[in-house]
């Protein structure tokens, strides 16, 4: 463990003598909006060994394996109800040239992967395969076209080579092994064109975002919902030009935003201080100011909030464990991982009026990842445990709740509050809560109170670990992993819940 600095350590006993009584109000009687089941979406890109290795080991592997899918992570993503799938990238997205992957295996070309690690990329693993994918697993596919090097025709003929019914293209497809075409709803026209995919101008993007989209038809029943490349972060300019210049020509505009408190010193993972602990945390939340920033600009131009808003990318960005291709993005996942994903899906579950969907980056072995892989080996990250905790939420309806807290500050400077919670109701009038402590030092005892609502059995989960840098390895893959929790005292219209220090906890009612 590192030494503390003596900014942290004046926040910490800070924090210590706060007090820790929380008390919140739950209008179960005034419910929100339905909490849509993609804000639980996942990423997955041709980048390190997300796919290969990671989804992907081709059906001669010796790894146990479903026709090439692997078994171990495949039931791992089941378990998980990942609702939506975003593929092929990512910065690789633009670089993609779809026939390379289709047809016999063994005949595709291979081409360098020159975003990720300049690693040689034989394409086995193609339209075919990720479609099937999404099948095995249930989840909606959402498919981002190439604008930065690719052509209209090329998007355009994907398009009706993934759905129409009828055709050279369907007839190609069948030949290719599908006869049925798939039903594909999300596309995203370009990804990052401001930056790896084209570098151009807001004004550019959205003239060549009109014209590709024009060119994607519905084919047989297949209604395409076609996303917009949106901003990085703080580029509130790059959301305004969007919103002036293709407007409803697009079903939603997409934002990119990453945990990274310095792109040159990103950090370790799992070896960090309290106070790096407390920046991270405090970042990640920052994200709430910036949906509320675009969502802002969006409604001057769309007061009726017509068109969605997609974070179809977020998480946290570390350094690549030591001695892996820094080009391949691969980190560990620690409680503090764990945290982050706790606070911002409960941010995420009160945005739903425009946030329709959020994909963190990514699914497997890249950047804030699911599940880990080596080998024949795999594990369940922190950040796993948490999303199986929340799918509760997924296409349930919002509860709200009122609250106030303790706001600290970060050694950054950034402002972070002392607790975080969310809550809904599901088809079958299931309640859940899902509360989170980010403070290192001190529980909170917090007391639920609900507008006339008394809770009969309750049940609940917590994942907690006593250092914050715990995460899990291939030889102790169960150092953190959710346990029951009875945490927790019913009485009346009241559930009073004591959150050990750092925790995360879910609550079904
Ligand atoms: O997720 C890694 C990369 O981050 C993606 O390829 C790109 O879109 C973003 O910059």
């Amino acid at each position: 463990m590192k030494i503390l600095k003596p900014l942290s350590l004046l926040l910490l006993l800070f924090s210590l003598s706060v007090s820790a009584q929380i008390r919140v109000a739950v209008h179960e009687s005034e419910p929100g909006p339905v909490i849509p089941k993609e804000i639980y979406g996942q990423f997955s890109e041709h980048l390190g060994r997300c796919i290969y290795d990671g989804i992907w080991v081709g059906p001669e592997s010796s790894v146990p394996n479903v026709d090439g899918y692997r078994q171990d992570v495949l039931e791992a993503l089941k378990a998980l109800k990942v609702p939506v799938l975003r593929w092929p990238g990512g910065c690789f997205a633009d670089e993609y040239h779809w026939r390379d992957g289709i047809g016999p295996r063994e005949s595709r070309p291979r081409m360098i992967n020159s975003n990720w690690g300049g690693t040689v990329e034989d394409n086995s693993f193609g339209t075919h395969e990720f479609l099937n994918l999404c099948e095995m697993l249930g989840t909606e596919p959402y498919i981002s076209g190439n604008v930065g090097s690719g052509s209209v025709e090329e998007l355009a003929k994907w398009v009706e080579y993934m759905t129409a019914k009828g055709g050279t293209m369907a007839e190609e497809r069948a030949a290719n092994g599908r006869k049925e075409p798939w039903k594909v709803k999300y596309l995203g026209i370009g990804n990052e064109s401001w930056g790896c995919g084209g570098n151009m101008t807001p004004e550019f993007y959205a003239d060549q975002y009109r014209r590709y989209a024009t060119y994607c038809r519905d084919y047989d029943g297949n209604h395409l919902y076609k996303v917009a490349s949106g901003a990085s972060d703080y580029d509130y300019n790059w959301t305004k030009v969007l919103m002036e210049k293709v407007g409803r020509q697009a079903a939603a505009v997409s934002l990119h935003y990453y945990t990274i408190t310095d792109w040159n010193h990103k950090g370790s993972a799992t070896d960090f201080t309290d106070g790096e602990y407390y920046d991270i945390i405090a970042k990640s939340l920052e994200i709430e100011e910036v949906l509320r920033n675009h969502e802002h600009i969006m409604d001057t131009y769309d007061p009726e909030r017509k068109i969605d808003l997609l974070l179809d990318e977020w998480g946290t960005w570390f350094d690549v464990e030591p001695g892996t291709n820094p080009g391949h993005l691969f980190q560990q996942n620690s409680m503090r991982d764990a945290l982050v994903a706790a606070l911002s899906l409960n941010i995420f579950n009160k945005h739903t009026t425009r946030l329709k969907m959020a994909n963190i980056a990514q699914i497997v072995n890249v950047l804030q990842s699911m599940v880990l892989t080596r080998g024949d080996k795999m594990l369940l990250t922190p950040t796993y445990h948490v999303f199986r905790m929340y799918s509760g939420h997924q296409d349930a309806v919002a509860v709200p709740v009122d609250f106030s807290c303790d706001t600290l500050q970060a050694p950054s400077g950034r402002l972070y509050p002392t607790f975080s919670v969310s809550a809904s109701k599901s088809k079958d009038s299931k309640m859940l809560v899902t509360l989170a402590n980010p403070c290192l030092d001190k529980p909170q005892t917090v007391t639920l109170a609900f507008d006339a609502y008394r809770p009969g059995t309750v049940s609940g989960e917590i994942l907690h670990a006593a250092d914050i840098r715990a995460h899990n390895t291939f030889d102790k893959p169960q150092q953190v992993a959710p346990k029951s929790f009875t945490g927790y005292k019913v009485s009346g219209r009241t559930v009073t819940v004591t959150l050990p220090p750092a925790s995360v906890v879910a609550l079904t009612l």
